[in-house]
This record gives C-alpha cells, sequence and structure tokens, in this order.
C-alpha cells in the first residue's frame, strides 16, 4: 500500500511524527512518500497545493493528513490561503464522504463537556457532505446598488450529490444500529427541502433503517442534551463541519476525533477533524491521538487492514482507560509522550 504523509502547518507536523512512530511500530509492508502542503507549500511555492503533491495524492492507496492553517497567510488572496489545499484534494480526489465518528472512551466520562451520565451514551457517526454546499458554490464580494459591499456565497447541492451521500449513511447505518438522523433547515432553506426530498427518496431502499429529521439548530441542541440518541447523522457540508467540533468536546477534547474522507473507492484521505491549533503550535503539548485513530481508520478503509486498525484503537483506548492525559484533558503529558505511550501499548 502506498501512504502519502501530508503534515502541513501549525501541530500538523508535530502530531503526523507520532502517528508515523505507531505505523514503523507495526511494521506493515506500507510505501511511504512525503509531500508539502498549506502554507508550508505556499511558502515554499507559491501554491499552497503544488502540482508535485497532487500528483502524489492521485498516486497514493491512502493520504495521511496532518493540518493546514497559518496565520502568516490569513489575508493571502482566497485561492491561495492553506485551507484551499485541504478543500483542493478534497475536490480534485472526488472524496464527498467524511466519516467522523465520536465514541465516548472508558475513563474519559469526566472530562466531556457533559456529565458524565450523559456523556458515557456518546456512541455516533457524523456523516458530512464534503463536496458541495456554500463550501463550493459560487462566491465573492460585490458592491450593491446603494454603494455597500457584499459578501455571497451560493449554498447548492444537486441531487445526485444529496442521493450518494445518502446512500453512504444509510450503507452505514445499516452496520451499526440501524437508526439514521438526516439534519438539514428545511424549513428555512430550498437547499435543505431538496436535501429533505431525496433522502426521503433513498430511503426507499433501506427498509430496515429507520429514518428521522432533524432541523440543525435542534440538532446542536439534542447533541448536548442527549448524544446517546444519535446513531448515524448524515448532514451537508458546513452543518457537518460545525456539529463535529462539537461533538468532540462531549467526547472530551477535538484531539480525540478522527475522520476518513472517501470516494466511490478505497482511496481516502484521512485526518483529525481539528485544524492546524496555531495557538499551541511548536509546544509539544497537541494531542496526537486524533492523528493516531486516522491512521487506524486509513487502514480499515484504504488498507483492507482491519487488524491493524482495531490493534491502534484497542492501543489508544489502552492509553486514555490508563490515565494518559494531555493538557487538553488536564493532564500533563505531552505529544511525544503520548505517541510513546500508544507504541507500548500496541506492544503490550
Ligand atoms: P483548531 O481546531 O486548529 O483549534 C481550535 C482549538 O482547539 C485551539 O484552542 C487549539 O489549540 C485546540 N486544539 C486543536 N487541536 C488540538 C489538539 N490536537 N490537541 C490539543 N488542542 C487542540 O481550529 P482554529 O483555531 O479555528 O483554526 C486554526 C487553523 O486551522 C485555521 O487556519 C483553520 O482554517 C485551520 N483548520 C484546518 C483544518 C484542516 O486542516 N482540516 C481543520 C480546522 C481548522
Ligand atoms: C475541517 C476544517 C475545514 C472545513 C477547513 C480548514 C477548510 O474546518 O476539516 O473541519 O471547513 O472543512
Ligand atoms: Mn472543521
Amino acid at each position: 500500500m502506498k501512504i502519502l504523509l501530508l503534515a502541513g502547518d501549525g501541530i500538523g507536523p508535530e502530531i503526523m511524527v507520532e502517528a508515523e512512530k505507531v505505523l514503523t511500530a507495526l511494521a506493515l509492508p506500507v510505501m511511504l512518500d512525503r509531500a508539502l502542503v498549506g502554507g508550508a507549500a505556499y511558502a515554499a511555492t507559491g501554491h499552497p497545493l503544488p502540482p508535485e503533491t497532487l500528483a502524489k495524492a492521485k498516486a497514493a492507496d491512502g493520504i495521511l493528513f496532518g493540518a493546514v492553517g497559518d496565520p502568516r497567510f490569513d489575508s493571502v488572496e482566497r485561492h491561495l490561503r492553506p485551507e484551499q489545499a485541504i478543500l483542493g484534494l478534497r475536490a480534485e480526489l472526488g472524496l464527498f464522504a467524511n466519516l467522523r465518528p465520536a465514541k465516548m472512551f472508558a475513563g474519559l466520562e469526566d472530562s466531556s463537556a457533559l456529565r458524565p451520565e450523559v456523556a458515557s451514551a456518546i456512541d455516533l457517526l457524523i456523516v458530512r457532505e464534503l463536496n458541495g454546499d456554500v463550501y463550493f458554490g459560487e462566491k465573492g464580494t460585490r458592491m450593491t446598488a446603494s454603494g455597500e459591499r457584499e459578501g455571497y456565497d451560493i449554498m447548492a447541492y444537486r441531487e445526485s450529490e444529496v442521493r450518494r451521500i445518502a446512500h453512504v449513511a444509510f450503507r452505514a447505518a445499516q452496520g451499526r444500529r440501524g437508526r439514521l438522523c438526516s439534519v438539514d433547515k428545511a424549513n428555512v432553506l430550498e437547499t435543505s427541502q431538496l436535501w429533505r426530498d431525496v433522502v426521503v427518496e433513498v430511503a426507499a431502499d433501506y427498509s430496515d433503517v429507520a429514518l428521522s429529521h432533524m432541523y440543525v439548530d435542534n440538532a446542536a441542541m439534542q447533541l448536548v442534551r442527549n448524544p446517546g440518541q444519535f446513531d448515524v447523522v448524515v448532514t451537508g457540508n458546513l452543518f457537518g463541519d460545525i456539529l463535529s467540533d462539537q461533538a468532540s468536546m462531549c467526547v472530551g477534547s477535538i484531539g480525540l476525533l478522527a475522520s476518513a474522507s472517501l470516494s466511490e473507492g478505497k482511496q481516502g484521505l484521512y485526518e483529525p477533524i481539528h485544524g492546524s491549533a496555531p495557538d499551541i503550535s511548536g509546544q509539544g503539548v497537541a494531542n496526537p491521538l486524533a492523528m493516531i485513530l486516522s491512521l487506524a481508520m486509513l487502514l480499515r478503509h484504504s488498507g483492507d487492514d482491519e487488524a491493524s486498525a482495531a490493534r491502534i484503537e484497542a492501543a489508544v483506548a489502552k492509553v486514555l482507560a490508563d490515565g494518559c492525559r494531555g493538557a487538553d484533558l488536564g493532564g500533563t503529558m505531552g505529544t511525544a509522550a503520548l505517541g510513546d505511550a500508544v507504541v507500548s501499548a500496541l506492544n503490550g
């Protein structure tokens, strides 16, 4: 298997080192390659997603991605900003299905922002559409007739886009507890009404899945009131972005949630749901567990190696059950110490 490592910016390279330690400890027959991405690539080449990086990404079976984003480049032209690298990879590789699982870890219930008895029931999967929505519609800044500046971003979904993500979500629900909640804003948005209509049409193929619908404002509330009610949640690009960050704090830290971005085939990009965390980068305190869990997802989905994925996940669970905690979870362990603890748990 060919794995491309794209460490990126901020804490990206720090947490990537820890995922590589885990990969080395597994001693799998993989071919590793690396490339520049994000602000690091922009600084070196003038583009956040240089052609060499895109070519290597297209040729890889699995891409392990750290994070992009650098405050130094927050005001360069939008198409050259670090974030365009991850958006470009998602679009160019057709990675339309973003799976963001959130599950409580044994021993972590007291670290949740929620009461332990509420948090302990969390075991959900957010299926976030990743190639459409307000992210990829026409956007710009224009002058109104009265001479005001006006920013706009068109929100749109085609029925084919909704249908393919709905199928992914229904199939995921079949493999879990058989419940799917589609989150939208159909009471206000035409985009969401079409979303809901198409999800209902697709449901006809999945009589074994119980489908429900929820408005996104209510979903944000229900996620903290009673997250245990959710099995699979399917939603659009923007709502999924926001709800997944929220779900991370229900578990305990944004440094814990991994994701897989998949196309129709086996190829995928795997990354923590968090960003480059410029506020803590360079300090050796970032939580590497989301990055390490992203490696597990890579081995499972793109490598067909369920055994190695399960081994990594068990090692992470053991480390947390043993009380290992970084600063994000109220502890004192640094990035490297946490990575080392996972490697020990892997072998132990
Ligand atoms: P962020 O996720 O980077 O950080 C939010 C907060 O969470 C910060 O206080 C940070 O220190 C903390 N945090 C994040 N990851 C952590 C970890 N592993 N361990 C401990 N603490 C962690 O979000 P932001 O601050 O809004 O964005 C920073 C930059 O990252 C921006 O440039 C943004 O565009 C970018 N970003 C990139 C991605 C990506 O590459 N996929 C995702 C989100 C944000
Ligand atoms: C994420 C990030 C990205 C997104 C940004 C960096 C483009 O927030 O992966 O969650 O909004 O999708
Ligand atoms: Mn996000």
